[in-house]
This record gives C-alpha cells, sequence and structure tokens, in this order.
C-alpha cells in the first residue's frame, strides 16, 4: 500500500457510519481521531473509505515490528492451528515456558527470574504490586507524578498522570506516594541540570523519607524508564541509578515498567538497559504480543509467590499470544530492530531540530531511539503549554495521511515502527512540518486553518472541544 492516499477528506462516508454506530455502542475511552481502519500493514494504514496514512502510533506502541508483520502473522497461524487456549496457568505447554526463558534471559541483570504472564500492561503491573507486598510485607509504593501504569485499581493508584484518569474513582488503593518525575523541560522544582545534583530523587531521601514514606514501610518503587503518557519525558543521566540505590539502600525493590518503553522502541529490548539500574522487577505489555494482547512480569525469581493459588488468571501465557511473542523477539533480533531504531531516532531527531529552528512552537524535542515526542508551547520563551495547537496539529496531520497521537498536556508522541521504510519516514515527517507550519501561522494570528468542506467545522470542534484526553493510551 502507498501513503499517504487521501481520496476523501476523512471521516468520509463509510468512516461516519462506523463512528456514529461506535458513539452509540461502545463505551466512551480515549479516541484520538476519527481513524477507521480496515487494514494495516508496515506502517500504513487503510481505512474504510480507501484512503491511506503514514502511521506514527503504532496503535499506541504495540507493532514495534510493524502491522501484521508476515513473521508474526505465519507464527500466529501456526499456533491457531494447533490449539488457541489451555490455560497456562493450571496446565503446561512449551512455547509459554519458551518464551518465559527468553524473557528472564534478556532482562538485565545475573540472579536468576521467572515471568507471570498476564493480558496486559496494566495486569502486568497489577503482578508487580503483588509480588512486592506479598514477598515484602511491605504497604507503601513509591511512584511518579505524570507517570502512567494503567487503569484498574491497584495500578490506577500508581498513575499519576492526569486528574481525570482518578477522579471520581477514590478511594484508591491505598499505599501510594507520589514524588515529581526528572522533568527537566519545566523542572517542578525551578532548577537545571546538572547543577541540581538530581535534587528531585534526593528529596526523596531528604524529605519523604523523613516524614510520610517510613522507609521501612516501602515495598517498591514503580517507575517508567522514559515517562510515556506523561509526555516522552527523558530523564537526565544518572537520575535512574539514583533512584535505584535510594530504593535499595532502603530496602525496597525497584519496579520499571517497560508496558511502552520496552520491546526494542528506544534502540534496546529494555529502555532501563540505558542505564546501570538492575530492576528486581520488570514489566511488559503491548508490543510483545505486536497486537494479540499479552502482559509479562519478569521478575526476580526470589520474590515468587511461592504457593499455590496466590496470584493467577485464566488467559495469561495464551499460547497465540507467546508465539507472536517469540516471532517478535526474532524478529528484533534477526532483522536488527534495535540497531534501526537507534538510526531512524537520530534521523529523525535531526530532522525535529531542523523544524524547532523554525517554529517557535516547537518547545523541545526529545527521546531516546525511536521513542520520541515534540512538546508544543505557545511562547518559547515562557514554555506555556500549548495544547490546543497541539491537538489541531495531530487532527491536521491526520487529514492528511499522517496518524499521530498526543502525549502528555501539549506534546505529540511520535512511535513509528522500528522498520518503517526511511522514505515513508521522511514522507510522514514532511506532513508532520507542514502541520505544525499550519498551526505555527494560525498561532501568529495569522487563521490559515480551514476545515475541508466534507467536514464540517462543528464536527472539527467536535474532536477538539469535547473534553477527551486525545492520544491518552
Ligand atoms: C507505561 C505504561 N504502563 C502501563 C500501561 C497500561 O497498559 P494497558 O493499557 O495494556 O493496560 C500503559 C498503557 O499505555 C503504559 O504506557
Amino acid at each position: 500500500m502507498n501513503a499517504p492516499n487521501i481520496k476523501v477528506s476523512p471521516p468520509g462516508p463509510n468512516a461516519r457510519k462506523v463512528l456514529a454506530r461506535d458513539g452509540r455502542w461502545i463505551a466512551t475511552t480515549t479516541k484520538a481521531s476519527p481513524l477507521v481502519v480496515k487494514r494495516a500493514h508496515g506502517s500504513v494504514v487503510e481505512d474504510v473509505d480507501g484512503n491511506t496514512y503514514v502511521d506514527f502510533t503504532c496503535g499506541v506502541s504495540v507493532t514495534n515490528v510493524g502491522h501484521t508483520n508476515p513473521k508474526v502473522v505465519d507464527a500466529i497461524h501456526a499456533q491457531v492451528d494447533a490449539f488457541t487456549h489451555f490455560a497456562g496457568t493450571d496446565f503446561y505447554y512449551d512455547v509459554q515456558t519458551r518464551l518465559a526463558e527468553r524473557l528472564a534471559d534478556l532482562a538485565p541483570g545475573a540472579r536468576p527470574k521467572k515471568v507471570f504472564f498476564a493480558n496486559s500492561g496494566t495486569e502486568a503491573n497489577e503482578a508487580a504490586i503483588k509480588l512486592a507486598r506479598h514477598h515484602s510485607g511491605k504497604p507503601l509504593f513509591l511512584a511518579f507524578l505524570h507517570g502512567f501504569h494503567g487503569r484498574t485499581m491497584g495500578s490506577l493508584a500508581l498513575t499519576g498522570s492526569k486528574a481525570v484518569q482518578r477522579a471520581r474513582f477514590s478511594p484508591m488503593m491505598p499505599g501510594a506516594v507520589h514524588v515529581p518525575y526528572a522533568y527537566c523541560f519545566r523542572c517542578p522544582y525551578k532548577l537545571t541540570y546538572p547543577s541540581c545534583d538530581l535534587y528531585c530523587a534526593n528529596i526523596i531521601e531528604d524529605l519523604y523519607m523523613k516524614t510520610v514514606i517510613p522507609p521501612g514501610d516501602l515495598a517498591a518503587t514503580f517507575f517508567e524508564p522514559i515517562q510515556g503518557e506523561g509526555g516522552y519525558v527523558v530523564p537526565p543521566p544518572g537520575w535512574v541509578e539514583r533512584i535505584e540505590k535510594i530504593t535499595k539502600d532502603n530496602g525496597a525493590l525497584l519496579v520499571a515498567d517497560e508496558v511502552q518503553s520496552g520491546m526494542g522502541r528506544t534502540g534496546k529490548l529494555f529502555a532501563v538497559e540505558h542505564t546501570k539500574a538492575v530492576p528486581d522487577i520488570i514489566t511488559l505489555a503491548k508490543s510483545l504480543g505486536s497486537g494479540i494482547p499479552i502482559g509479562a512480569t519478569i521478575f526476580d525469581a526470589r520474590l515468587d509467590f511461592g504457593q499455590q493459588g496466590v496470584h493467577s488468571n485464566t488467559f495469561g501465557g495464551n499460547p497465540v499470544a507467546c508465539a507472536a511473542g517469540i516471532a517478535v523477539l526474532d524478529i528484533l533480533e534477526q532483522e536488527r530492530l534495535y540497531a534501526n531504531a537507534e538510526r531512524l531516532g537520530a534521523h529523525m531527531h535531526r530532522r525535529l531540530e531542523e523544524m524547532k529552528e523554525r517554529y517557535e512552537i516547537m518547545g523541545e524535542n526529545r527521546g531516546v531511539g525511536l521513542m520520541r515526542a515534540t512538546e508544543f508551547v505557545t511562547d518559547g520563551h515562557t514554555k506555556a503549554p500549548a495544547p490546543k495547537l497541539r491537538d489541531k496539529i495531530v487532527l491536521d496531520a491526520f487529514k492528511h495521511g499522517l496518524v499521530l497521537l498526543s502525549a502528555g498536556s501539549s506534546a505529540i508522541r511520535y512511535i513509528p515502527a522500528l522498520n518503517i521504510p526511511d522514505a515513508l519516514m521522511d514522507t510522514g515527517l514532511d506532513i508532520l512540518e507542514a502541520s505544525i507550519r499550519r498551526a505555527a501561522k494560525e498561532a501568529l494570528g495569522q487563521t490559515l486553518y480551514t476545515a475541508p468542506t466534507s467536514m464540517p467545522e462543528d464536527d472539527f470542534e467536535d474532536w477538539t472541544t469535547k473534553g477527551m484526553e486525545p492520544g491518552d493510551p
């Protein structure tokens, strides 16, 4: 499929029918743009009106090896022909064991590891919460503002990203204490790295552990090596290691949530491998199954529940998902996608930095490998967040054939497949730049945005003002 090819201004007539029925039957979630998918291959997605788009989202970071990667599809087909389910928690099959062995071998640190399989990121984190409490007998968790760990009632207590995600759901699971993450672009302490000496990490021991986190009560610290939903925030060098030291010095476990940052996205299987830290628990989901739901909690074997019945589920370690996971790991290694993520990420960063020279609304480009984002601002000096401008760019790019997702308060995240062809990456970046140019001109008061004739202005307004959090996972 060639992309982009916009035959009818989206959402076209077929898409509108689905949107209307979806609105009637599907629970309100986090819709990001009116894209109605018919098929997706590699880095191209086709909608139900025959439009094709370049995909910079991977379905929220799920198809790192490209949509319907033939090797993944073959592995799925072969497993479907054999059996699709047999409760790997209650019975045994080799494909589950093989995936666990691969993940345990690949996870950082020399200590023996084990794996608990679930069906999603939130469930992988629930297992991490339970492992930490069950093993330590301690009640408290340290987590970070703008962190995202899921939406079920345990992981939601650790999520500190957006108020809308928590509003009206309290009381949360007790025991979570949030502190600011290392968000240097908008340092909550108004300090500058490196002269700050990682104040945002030191304050945990210097203040929090002397007040609201009695160190003996801390079961675990949950962190994302790069914050995902919170805006693709990359902590400065040394921060992760400092957090590890504070955590372990105080007898607690370190849990790296790699649900979004893992699976080669940053140029290594786990983003935490860019640091010297060795987590006690790592959680994965999203790209592990390339679209077949799976979550994995990889943990130091000494933390194991150790007794039948303490924790389990029905679908975890589903054989089709495990077969997909093994295929994904093979592809990442055999097709050198780690190196490709690094190479393409550097190229993307160069191009984004060139754009930033031209458009003041681009406040900061950041990221590692192909986990990249731009934070948009209304003014380069005050760095005031520009969420409306950001949303317009996302929608405008979509209308011109590039699928994007937002993140954080005013960022757009770029999550192309790790094997996106170079030319397609550049095509996507060209569309992005054109949308940024239009938004920048509008921001300067020369309102150039005109909604396409087939999409009435009120629909456009609908997508930008109805209070959704576009791109929210
Ligand atoms: C870092 C992180 N953890 C956990 C989750 C939750 O994963 P899921 O949506 O599969 O429950 C997400 C989802 O975006 C995530 O980005």
